[in-house]
């Protein structure tokens, strides 16, 4: 039973039709909990709309009956922001039929698609028109475009060509009343107020639902090299990073630092992978570089970085990829990260940032305490050092209870972000509040800027239906 009102219940399935409409408890499932199975919730019924039209129907619906509604895509979200509560009353939303490229315009470097459209499947749709859509991140064959753009998505391409929020141009959104806002232009320039897709961009499903978007297209890549290089100290990875993009400009499209513990994961549970290195070292990073030109010559501009770098004793050892299944194989190797800490027993996922320069200062007063307060923890440290955004993962100690570690959650996660504060620092940088940190974001977000929040969701969504219980 969908412990909805059976007339709801027809007037949702006139519009969707059995395509649309998932209530069988057994199918619902998938919905209903995250990747990481961190996060479960009960649904009255999963909804499938396959075009703009008909998600502004069921939530016209859903509002009119004050049915509450949790937009979904790739359920890829590492926060539980997809995961409706355990009510059983609320909406799942999901928008993966609506996966439409809608258009293409070459002459304006844009693409049209819809809120569905798996992120692998716009890079693929970019390539073949010759450009390059380049968000990229580990969850990109399952992740979606409207997910995406909710979440104001990272990732390692953000370096070169920033977050989600800098490859929009335009959107469409239906509202928390079921009406469409057609925002979707394709213009660079547009100064008649104040910018709408913004609120939407990061709102995580709060605000309305988007179905559709217009994304910039960029120059395809022609010439690739990548590295491997061992360093000593986060301190070094600043000022290698710092001296690359002296010398390569925007050529360095990748620089992602890994500590010793995030590698041993990933050797002891990816199948396949191997340390580039003879010798164990305690840092990582992994350099990529990138241009238009076919034959550019990326290979000696690293070799040059590197070794001025070697020089000055900032890198310990480094593999320059020669073949295009050693690049796969590096990037396996950062990648494989996520899924090898899951293998560890339980974890705490973080995203936090601070400015690039505090990186080192962050992650040596960070470990301290947490050592001194929780000794054996293990912290997995990585990521994508040109955006000062670290995921500061922890697992739990070996031969530790989960349910011991699990007590512990709370108060590792408030040494962290007292950590993060303290240089100035944001508890999420990438994947969002969704209900993993909207508590944690009341105690560290200015009292001000939440006071502004909670007015712009009253304007949209007076009666709270869009994803309650997330981000706010
Ligand atoms: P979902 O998980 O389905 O939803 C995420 C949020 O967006 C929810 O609050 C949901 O309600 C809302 N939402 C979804 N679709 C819509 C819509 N159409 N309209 C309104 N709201 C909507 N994230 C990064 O930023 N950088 C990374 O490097 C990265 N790496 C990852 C690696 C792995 C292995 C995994 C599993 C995840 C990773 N993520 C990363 C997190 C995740 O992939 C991103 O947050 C992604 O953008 C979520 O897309 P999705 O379609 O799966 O959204
Ligand atoms: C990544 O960069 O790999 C993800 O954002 C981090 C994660 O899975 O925790
Ligand atoms: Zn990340």
């Amino acid at each position: 039973m969908s412990g909805l009102s059976a007339a709801l219940l027809q007037a949702l399935h006139a519009v969707v039709g059995d395509a649309g409409l998932i209530t069988d408890a057994e199918r619902m499932r998938s919905y209903l909990s995250d990747w990481r199975n961190a996060y479960q919730g009960r649904a009255a019924m999963v909804l499938r709309p396959a075009s703009s039209e008909e998600v502004a129907a069921v939530v016209r619906l859903c509002h009119e009956a004050g049915v509450a509604i949790v937009p979904q895509g790739g359920n890829t979200g590492l926060c539980g922001g997809s995961i409706p509560d355990a009510s059983g009353t609320q909406v799942v939303l999901s928008l993966t039929r609506m996966a439409r490229i809608r258009a293409v315009d070459i002459g304006n470097e844009t693409i049209t698609v819809e809120a569905g459209v798996i992120l692998q499947r716009l890079q693929e749709a970019a390539a073949e028109v010759g450009r390059l859509f380049p968000l990229s991140l580990g969850a990109e064959g399952s992740c979606t475009v409207g997910g995406n753009l909710a979440t104001n998505a990272g990732g390692t391409a953000v370096l070169r060509y920033g977050n989600m929020r800098d490859l929009v141009l335009g959107l469409e959104v239906v509202l928390p009343d079921g009406r469409i806002w057609n925002g979707l232009r394709g213009l660079r320039k547009d100064n008649t107020g104040y910018d709408l897709k913004q609120l939407f961009i990061g709102a995580e499903g709060t605000l309305g639902i988007i179905t559709a978007a217009v994304l910039k297209l960029f120059p395809a890549v022609r010439s690739l090299t990548t590295a491997w290089v061992a360093l000593p100290s986060p301190q070094a990875a600043v000022e290698l990073i710092g001296q690359m993009r002296g010398l390569c400009g925007d050529r360095l499209s990748g620089f992602e630092l890994m500590s010793r513990q995030s590698l041993e994961f990933v050797l002891r549970h990816v199948v396949g992978c191997s340390d580039p290195c003879a010798e164990e070292h305690p840092w990582y990073v992994l350099i990529e570089l990138s241009d238009t030109q076919v034959d550019a010559p990326l290979s000696a501009l690293l070799e040059q970085g590197l070794g001025e770098a070697l020089e000055h004793g900032l890198i310990l050892d480094a593999v320059i990829a020669s073949s295009e299944a050693q690049v796969a194989a590096l990037w396996a190797l950062r990648e494989g990260i996520s899924e090898a800490q899951n293998h560890e027993g339980p974890s705490l996922k973080h995203d936090i940032s601070v400015p690039v320069s505090s990186i080192p200062a962050f992650i040596d007063a960070t470990d301290r305490r947490l050592l001194e307060d929780f000794p054996g923890v293990r912290i997995v440290a990585y990521g994508h050092v040109g955006d000062g955004n670290l995921h500061y993962n922890i697992s739990k100690p070996l031969g530790t209870e989960d349910a011991v570690f699990k007590a512990q959650s709370e108060a590792i996660m408030r040494l962290i972000y007292d950590s993060t504060a303290a240089f100035d620092g944001s508890i999420s940088a990438e994947h969002g509040l969704g209900q993993a940190k909207r508590e944690a974001a009341r105690r560290y977000k200015d009292p001000l800027e939440l006071e502004l929040m909670r007015s712009i969701k009253q304007t949209l969504d007076p009666a709270g239906l869009m994803n309650p219980g997330k981000l706010l």
